[in-house]
C-alpha cells in the first residue's frame, strides 16, 4: 500500500500529458471546509465554472493534520459525485512544509533537482529518504540558478494519498498551499514582492512571494474564529449570531460599541503584531541582502479578508498599502462574466483557484 502510494506520488509529480486532458479540479482541504474550483476556457479567457464546498466537521483537519481520513474522504466523494470529477490538484498544508532556497548549477529542472538532493539534509531536518520535495527556479544569480524548494515528510503525502484512494479520485498533483495562493493572486510576470495575509477559520497564513513564488511562509495559530469567539463572549450570543455581529461591525469604531471594539482588537492586535514582526524582519533583511526585495504591498485573502476596518487597521503598523486580494486577476475580465459565489466568499477560494490555475500556465 505504502510503496504503491509513493510510486504513484512520483508518477503524478510528472504526469503523462494525456492525464492532463481530464477535467482537473483544484481541491483545497482546510479547517472549515473542502473547497473545489474548476475552470473553463473561453475565447475571451478562463472563467471559474465550479465553486463548491463541503463543510468539514470540527477537528477533522487540525493544524494541517488529517485527524479523520474517513470524514475527509467522504467530503471528497460528495464533491466528486456532484461534479463528476476524476482527477484533482490537491493542496498540502503550509504548516507541515519546509520552504528553502539555494543557488545551484545546472541547465534544467532535473539537474537542479540532483543538486538539491545532494544537500537536502541542510534544508529539511528529516532523513533525506523520508522526504519528498519539489523545486521552482526563481532567477539566475551570477551564473547560478536560485531555486525555491519545498519539502514534506513522505508520511504527510501518503496520508493525503490514502484519502484520495478511499474516495476513488485520482491525484493529478500535490502542491504546497502557499504556491497555489500566490499563483491565484499575482500575475505571472510581475517582479513585485508581495505579502499575502490569508485569514481563515483557525489560522492566519503569511506568505511573502515574488513572481508567484513564495520565499517566506508561516502559519499563525489564530484566525477569524478567535474574533467570533470574542463577540460570543462579549455579547453572550450563539456562534451564528456572533458571526453576524462580526460581519456587520468588523473592527470599526462606532458610537456606543467601544467595549465590543476593544474585545475584538484584543484578538486583531495579536494577528497584527505577528504580521508586523514578520514583515519588519523581511524588510530589514532586504537592506543587507540584495537577493531579497522589499515588500511593496500586502494583500488580504481568506474567509475573513473582508472584515470591516481590517485593511486600515493593518496598514497603520505594516507601513505598506494593505488591499484586498484580487482572486480573479488571472481570469477573463469581470466585465464579461459573473462568479457564482458572493464577493466575501470568493476570498476563501483563493487556494483552490490557484490549484485549478495549474493547468493554465500563462
Ligand atoms: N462574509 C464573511 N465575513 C466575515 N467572515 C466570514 C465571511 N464568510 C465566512 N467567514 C469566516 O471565514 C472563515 C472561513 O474562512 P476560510 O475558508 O478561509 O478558512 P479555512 O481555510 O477553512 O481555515 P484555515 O485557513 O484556518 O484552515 C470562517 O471563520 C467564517 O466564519
Ligand atoms: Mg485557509
Amino acid at each position: 500500500m505504502t510503496e504503491h502510494s509513493l510510486s504513484r506520488f512520483f508518477r503524478v509529480h510528472f504526469p503523462p500529458p494525456a492525464y492532463m486532458a481530464l477535467p482537473t479540479v483544484g481541491v483545497d482541504i482546510s479547517t472549515s471546509s473542502m473547497k473545489a474550483v474548476h475552470i473553463k476556457e473561453y475565447a475571451h479567457g478562463p472563467e471559474v465554472d465550479i465553486f463548491d464546498e463541503v463543510a468539514l466537521p470540527d477537528n477533522v483537519m487540525s493544524k494541517g493534520d488529517i485527524t479523520s481520513k474517513q470524514s475527509v474522504a467522504d467530503a471528497l466523494k460528495t464533491l466528486a459525485q456532484r461534479h463528476g470529477m476524476k482527477a484533482v490538484h490537491v493542496s498540502l498544508p503550509e504548516s507541515k512544509s519546509y520552504l528553502f532556497e539555494l543557488k545551484v548549477r545546472g541547465k534544467n529542472k532535473e539537474e537542479w533537482r540532483t543538486a538539491v538532493e545532494q544537500s537536502l539534509d541542510e534544508y529539511v531536518p528529516l532523513p533525506p529518504d523520508t522526504v519528498v520535495f519539489n523545486i521552482m527556479p526563481l532567477k539566475v544569480v551570477a551564473g547560478e540558478t536560485l531555486v525555491v524548494g519545498v519539502g514534506y515528510a513522505r508520511k504527510i503525502v501518503e496520508n493525503f494519498l490514502q484519502v484520495l484512494e478511499e474516495s476513488g479520485v485520482e491525484p493529478a498533483s500535490f502542491e504546497s498551499e502557499m504556491f497555489s495562493t500566490a499563483r491565484a493572486l499575482l500575475p505571472a510576470h510581475m517582479d513585485e514582492t508581495v505579502l499575502i495575509v490569508d485569514i481563515g477559520k483557525t489560522t492566519t497564513k503569511l506568505i511573502i512571494a515574488e513572481r508567484q513564488i513564495p520565499r517566506f511562509a508561516t502559519t499563525l495559530d489564530v484566525g477569524g474564529d478567535a474574533l467570533t469567539h470574542s463577540v460570543q463572549k462579549y455579547f453572550g450570543v450563539s456562534e451564528e449570531e456572533a458571526r453576524k455581529i462580526k460581519i456587520e461591525h468588523g473592527i470599526v469604531s462606532s458610537g456606543g460599541k467601544e467595549e465590543y471594539l476593544s474585545a475584538m482588537l484584543l484578538t486583531a492586535s495579536a494577528i497584527r503584531d505577528e504580521v508586523t514582526m514578520r514583515l519588519e524582519y523581511w524588510q530589514n533583511r532586504t537592506r543587507t541582502n540584495n537577493l531579497f526585495a522589499p515588500v511593496t504591498r500586502a494583500v488580504l485573502v481568506g474567509g475573513n479578508a473582508t472584515l470591516r476596518g481590517l485593511p486600515e487597521y493593518l496598514s497603520s503598523t505594516l507601513r505598506v498599502p494593505v488591499v484586498l486580494g484580487d482572486v480573479f486577476t488571472n481570469f477573463a475580465s469581470l466585465d464579461t462574466w459573473l462568479p457564482s459565489v458572493d464577493y466575501a466568499q470568493s476570498f476563501a477560494y483563493t487556494t483552490a483557484i490557484g490549484l485549478a490555475l495549474r493547468d493554465y500556465v500563462q
